[in-house]
């Protein structure tokens, strides 16, 4: 056992494979429920697109949360788990027939609905059913977040949403509308937010339209602000739990939550990224002309976040104690972006070492691909491998 890792058992399993450490995932999960019951009206799905493992949804089921699902797979993950219908919530920009279909046989929540033209096929679909479908609007709140260009949503114009000019139009052809019923606002900035600041601009721009919407008379239930609080990257082992009490105490003190509202967070990251991470062995150590690289059997095709968003994730040696050198750590894929990180310090590298890439549980496996024919990781939790 080297930090929490169980080494021995690490060194019968072929590599590279996913590692979630259970304990850390249950405290995260019972911090959340702990901070939420503080304020009676907030409700958490978790976001399944950061990690469908079933090993990982079960263990989040159990804890009580509800989902976030973007496709007609992640609905059928989150049953599989053992979701209750009435807690999931179906988002995307563009939902195919047989995925509202589905939504609309399980009776879901509701529908987080991104424009007119995918309103008139849910409500057509659910007329054909004789069912009526819940839907929330997904406004763009025009708020930018501190992140990264790929992973910002919550600007005027991407292909996200609907604009803010538009909403009143949309919640009136609703309102015209048989077969769905309008109970909610959805919103969503973007990921990886560490700045509370930013959080604080939605609230503010959902407290205008809220009020705007009730000088109109409109009943809103649901608001729904989304996921993206963000997780410490660099200490994955001094903070492996991310600060749920701020975020949430955020959105308690600046959103003006009207009498019988709930307020719905879809958190994908925070929930799953620090219990994650990608065990790689060495398959090289080559020396350049002035550097050293480390040759992993892990690479882009496991995780594609430091090549897609040039994401760091913390490396370590977890079979060494030699003296620390640097290294460039490479993964073997035939691509120069696959790169996991160059110029980092691990304790002096080995052929067979094996690395752990830290904070590797959201966006992670589920992220990853088979090309170059390479086949996909495998994963074991704490539990399994005591
Ligand atoms: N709700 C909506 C509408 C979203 O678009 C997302 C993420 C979430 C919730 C969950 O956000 P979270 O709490 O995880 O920040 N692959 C990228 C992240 C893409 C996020 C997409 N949307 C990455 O690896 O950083």
């Amino acid at each position: 056992m080297k930090g929490n890792f169980p080494i021995d058992k690490f060194r019968e399993l072929r590599t590279p494979f996913y590692y979630y450490d259970t304990k850390v995932l249950r405290e995260t999960l019972a911090c959340i429920n702990q901070e939420t019951a503080r304020y009676e009206s907030f409700d958490v799905h978790y976001a399944v697109k950061a990690n469908a493992n079933p090993k990982v949804l079960t263990i989040i089921r159990e804890s009580g949360l509800g989902v976030d699902c973007v496709s007609g797979g992640e609905i059928r993950a989150a049953i599989k788990a053992g979701f209750p219908a009435d807690k999931i919530v179906f988002a995307g920009v563009g939902k195919a027939d047989w995925e509202i279909e589905l939504g609309l046989d399980y009776n879901i929540f509701c529908f987080n609905v991104e424009s007119i033209p995918e309103l008139e096929v849910i409500n057509e679909l659910a007329a054909a059913k004789g069912k009526v479908a819940n839907v929330a609007f997904r406004i763009n709140p025009n708020v930018g977040a501190h992140t990264h260009a790929h992973i910002t949503t919550g600007l005027a114009e991407n292909k996200f949403g609907i604009s803010m000019e538009d909403m009143d139009k949309v919640i009136d052809v609703a309102q015209e509308m048989k077969n769905v019923s309008f109970v909610g606002l959805h919103f969503h900035i973007g990921s990886q937010i560490l700045d509370m600041g930013d959080f604080v601009a939605l609230c503010n721009r959902v407290n205008e339209l809220q009020d705007k919407l009730e000088a109109r008379h409109i009943l809103v239930k649901h608001i729904n602000v989304g996921g993206g609080l963000g997780i410490d990257y660099d200490h994955p082992n001094r903070q492996p739990i991310p600060d749920f009490k701020s975020y949430f105490a955020t959105y308690a003190g600046q959103l003006k939550l009207r009498p019988h509202q709930t307020l719905h967070f879809e958190l994908g990251r925070a929930v799953v990224a620090q219990c994650g991470s990608l065990i790689s062995k060495v398959l090289y150590v080559k020396q350049g002309t002035k550097k050293q690289f480390a040759i992993l059997d892990a690479g882009m095709t496991d995780l594609i976040r430091p090549a897609l968003y040039q994401a760091y994730h913390k490396m370590e040696n977890i079979t060494s104690e030699g003296t620390k050198e640097t290294y460039d750590i490479v993964g073997p894929i035939c691509e120069s972006s696959d790169v996991f990180g160059k110029a980092i310090d691990l304790n002096r590298v080995h052929r067979g070492d094996l690395i752990a890439l830290r904070s590797a549980g959201a966006y992670g496996e589920i992220m990853a691909s088979s090309y170059n024919c390479r086949e996909l990781p495998g994963s074991y939790t704490s539990d399994e491998l005591v």
